[in-house]
């Protein structure tokens, strides 16, 4: 099986994460998609930053959902991974999701709901992936099962996935009750049984984040569908070595 390889919040590694720089790179690199991370500012736009708070990979400080986006734009999303990327600006998933008209990358649309339930984040961002004609291309994942419930009830034909780095041994049974297509897990989940057993209960498996060559190989050489990874061209360098 071809693993897919999305690149974590963009090619991280090279670029500011989840910044559109970070996100041309990933595609310019091949990787077959893009992760990103999804807060809302107060006037619910919908944003990719990974922290609720602005400190770690802006010039501002406070919550992200303290500002409306047209204030969160006035910072610098760039400078502190290195002076290239000064002024690069925190995007909002509009401007990812109408950059992929072009690309049709496969994106993985992460909701960072886990700390701060933001009403309404489900609807708005599927609404969001609908107007893109994205849902075909399109999973939403995240770490809260509430809201994975919320998003079923909402009958969108949008795919979705569970997060979790939790070891548990009803991980498939949960999936299938949470009515999710997929397991996104931490690597130290990761296991030959624990893969098998979600195919055979019709989901699928993605792994978390690998950037080692061998974590990389050992993520495809056990079928994974789906590996995310800051160093999209180290893992596709990984996969044509393994002839995948
Ligand atoms: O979606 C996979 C991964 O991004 C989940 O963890 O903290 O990097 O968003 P985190
Ligand atoms: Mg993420």
């Amino acid at each position: 099986m071809n693993t897919i390889i999305y690149a974590h919040r963009g090619a991280s590694k090279k670029a500011p994460e989840n910044t559109m720089p970070a996100f041309e790179i990933a595609y310019e690199l091949g990787a077959d998609g893009i992760e990103t991370d999804v807060q809302l500012t107060k006037d619910n736009i919908p944003v990719l930053i990974h922290d609720e708070t602005l400190r770690r990979t802006t010039n501002g400080i406070g919550f992200v959902q303290d500002y409306t986006y047209d204030e969160l734009k006035k910072f610098d999303a760039g400078s502190w991974h290195s002076a290239t990327f000064r002024k690069t600006i925190i995007p909002t998933l509009d401007d990812l999701l109408a950059w992929n008209q072009m690309k049709q990358l496969k994106l993985n649309i992460e909701l960072k709901n886990n700390l701060i339930e933001y009403p309404n984040i489900e609807k708005i961002v599927c609404e969001k992936i609908k107007e893109y004609n994205m849902d075909n291309n399109s999973v939403i994942s995240t770490f809260n099962s509430k809201s994975l419930k919320k998003i079923s009830k909402l009958k969108y034909s949008i795919p979705t996935a569970f997060l979790t780095s939790r070891r548990s041994r009803e991980l498939v049974e949960l999936g299938k009750e949470l009515g999710v297509k997929g397991l996104h897990i931490r690597y130290r989940l990761l296991s030959k049984r624990l893969v098998e057993r979600a195919i055979e209960n019709n989901l699928y498996t993605a792994v978390y984040t690998v950037n080692q060559p061998f974590s990389i190989a050992r993520v495809m050489r056990n079928n994974c569908y789906a590996l995310f990874t800051d160093v999209p061209d180290l893992a596709i360098s990984v996969r044509n070595r393994l002839g995948q």
